[in-house]
């Protein structure tokens, strides 16, 4: 949540900020600012709600020049979205300016005893209490900014990624770092920070990830410094940023939630790859097979998750008991932190997040490292916190996911958790070698019936106008259809905000059933499984009670096809595998409905896509 730019370089300032900033919109966009350090000592700030196009048009007419500069695009956490609220914020007398993602959960306290002091705030955020504390430290201490910036993080409880610029000063940033992302990248005589490496992948590859606690010190001319809480200096390691631009546009789609959708087939290729070889004879999961001890012997399976992800580890809850006969349980993120959760030596908790960056589950992590058990992490973006605070893992490899509702991150992790699954249960003996080279010929033959699947977007486009005024929907599946319910009806209410319910299909009858009216669209997901029998009475259930019915069914269907409204027919697959099939109708439905609606399909209303608040 929230992005954070910073330059300092020979370049035009103004633009590459305002160009990271649209690179980081997914994170939050309800305003956005940037804060900028002439040569001769004049410190501008420009901010507005809205989108970054909004504080663009704001700064046509300013005065833009400058040689450094930082810039934020804000998820609200304290304040409503407004001009005033936006970042950066400023200290009282004007020297400092400061982006911040995170929250500081003891800004009341702060408040409260420099207003004391006699500092007086004009916003309601958190973030210009802590711009404050450092203008104060440096004013009491009469000392430098780097001195305050740190003194000032020892007294904060909270998380943040926060760059810091001073008016007198147009050759340096500071920036730290605690449980939010932030990024360096070094470029010839310039540096570039970010909350991912987005911003800058055109400019420069030689990226640092800054650690918890650590103050990023980068002054113009010099190399740069990482120093702790204590000033000690820690080594600067430079990683090399695996993104290309091109993978950051939108390639010819007019929304990066339709390229995501189409990319799948190539994604789920690249998600394959190397894991499942000799055109399915063998799977092999690096992760699992660097573990092999911990994945033999393990007693309980906890996987850990927030939304989509979650989802997708109900999938892999099925998939691991199914194929391995392990003990699996799914559990909130945020609920499993609090949860005091009971965890032996013998358990593997797996941690699944596309971002890697989630707050709530890495809390989760952190409980259950302390609890003594194995952490193993599932994400896409590489270099992320998860995969840095995890014992092992492994990447879903989908390319970067724009589109704030996830699509090709949940079938990656849907795959990896497949193939997860076989691994493990080759190592346990509980599959034959037969059955697991018969699933894996199957896994290498996915990207071409996710392709075929796609062929149903001009249908599902028609569909659409018939239901884009509904007002509810319910999504019902059974087994491995059930997640997908779930997913189904999360996707719709995200971007169209029409209220959706996924449940169990059997379920129903204990309740939702009494919903079920003409004016109440039902999506079922029926593919030929061995529940298919089960799923045909609930779809007769709502048929008698007038409901109107879109099936997603196994291609030949024949029984559903005559009970329900419409029908989309999918490719058969093993049943393990259904869910990656079934899906992706389910996600064009949403994005044809919410563009019928005419929402924004990428940034919809109070979301962003990296949750890195609590
Ligand atoms: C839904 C969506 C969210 C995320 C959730 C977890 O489309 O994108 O529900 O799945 O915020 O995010 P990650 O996977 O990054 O931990």
């Amino acid at each position: 949540m929230c992005g954070i730019v910073g330059y300092i370089g020979h370049g035009n300032v103004y633009d590459i900020l305002i160009s990271g900033l649209k690179r980081l919109e997914y994170r939050g966009y309800d305003s956005a600012g940037v804060a900028l350090v002439a040569e001769s000592g004049q410190l501008n700030v420009f901010k507005t709600m809205g989108k970054v196009s909004n504080l663009e048009a704001y700064c046509a007419q300013k005065d833009t020049q400058a040689v450094l500069g930082i810039a934020h695009t804000r998820w609200a956490t304290h304040g409503e979205p407004c001009d005033n609220n936006a970042h950066p914020h400023f200290s009282e007398d004007g020297k400092l300016a400061i982006v911040h993602n995170g929250t500081i959960e003891n800004y009341q306290i702060l408040k409260d005893a420099l207003a004391e002091h006699g500092c007086n705030f004009y916003t309601e955020t958190d973030t210009e209490v802590l711009v404050q504390l450092i203008e104060y430290i440096k004013v009491q201490n009469n000392c430098e900014l780097i001195d305050a910036v740190r003194e000032a993080l020892k007294q904060v409880v909270g998380a943040y990624a926060i760059a810091v610029v001073e008016r007198d000063n147009p050759d340096q940033i500071i920036a730290a770092r605690k449980s939010s992302p932030l990024v360096i990248g070094i470029g010839d005589g310039e540096t570039f920070l970010g909350s991912d490496g987005t911003p800058f992948v055109e400019y420069t590859k030689n990226v640092v990830y800054v650690k918890d606690e650590e103050i990023a010190i980068i002054r113009r001319g010099e190399p740069l410094k990482l120093v702790d809480f204590n000033n000690k200096e820690s080594k600067v390691n430079v990683d090399q940023l695996q993104l290309s631009i091109s993978q950051l546009e939108k390639g010819g789609y007019p929304h990066f939630m339709l390229k995501e959708i189409f990319e799948q087939p190539m994604t789920l290729t690249d998600c394959i790859r190397g894991r499942v070889v000799n055109g399915g004879e063998h799977v092999m999961l690096n992760g699992v097979f660097t573990n092999i001890d911990k994945f033999k012997n393990v007693n309980r399976i906890i996987i850990v998750a927030c939304g989509t992800s979650w989802h997708a580890s109900l999938l892999g809850k099925q998939l691991i008991q199914d194929m391995c006969q392990i003990a699996v349980e799914v559990e909130y993120a945020s609920e499993f932190r609090y949860s005091n959760p009971v965890i032996t030596d013998r358990d593997i908790v797996i941690a699944v997040s596309q971002s890697g960056e989630t707050a709530d589950t890495l809390a989760a992590i952190q409980i259950a490292k302390s609890k003594g058990a194995f952490v193993f992490g599932i994400s896409n973006v590489v270099g992320s916190s998860i995969p840095r605070e995890t014992d092992s893992g492994t990447y879903i490899h989908v390319g970067p996911e724009i589109g704030v509702a996830s699509t090709k991150a949940f079938t990656g992790q849907v795959m990896v958790f497949t193939m997860l699954a076989l691994s493990v249960a080759k190592l346990r003996g509980t599959l034959t070698e037969e059955q697991i080279k018969d699933f894996a010929s199957y896994i290498v033959r996915v990207p071409e019936l996710v392709e075929e699947t796609l062929a149903l977007d001009e249908k599902i486009r028609h569909l659409s106008l018939i239901y884009t005024y509904a007002r509810n929907f319910m999504y019902l599946g059974r087994g491995y259809s059930y997640p997908v319910a779930l997913e189904g009806a999360l996707k719709l209410k995200e971007i169209s905000y029409i209220h959706a319910e996924g449940y169990p299909a059997a379920e129903m009858k204990h309740g939702p059933i009494a919903l079920i009216d003409s004016e109440m669209p039902t999506v079922i997901i029926a593919p030929k499984d061995h529940l298919y029998d089960k799923i045909v009475s609930n779809v007769q259930q709502i048929k008698s009670r007038g409901g109107s019915i879109i099936a997603i069914v196994t291609k030949g269907d024949t029984v559903i096809k005559e009970l329900a409204d419409h029908v989309l027919e999918v490719p058969e697959v093993p049943e393990c595998l259904t869910p990656i099939i079934t899906s992706v109708p389910l996600q064009l439905l949403s994005y044809y409905i919410a563009i019928n609606k005419g929402k924004n399909v990428d940034m919809p209303r109070n979301l962003a896509k990296s949750v890195t608040v609590e």
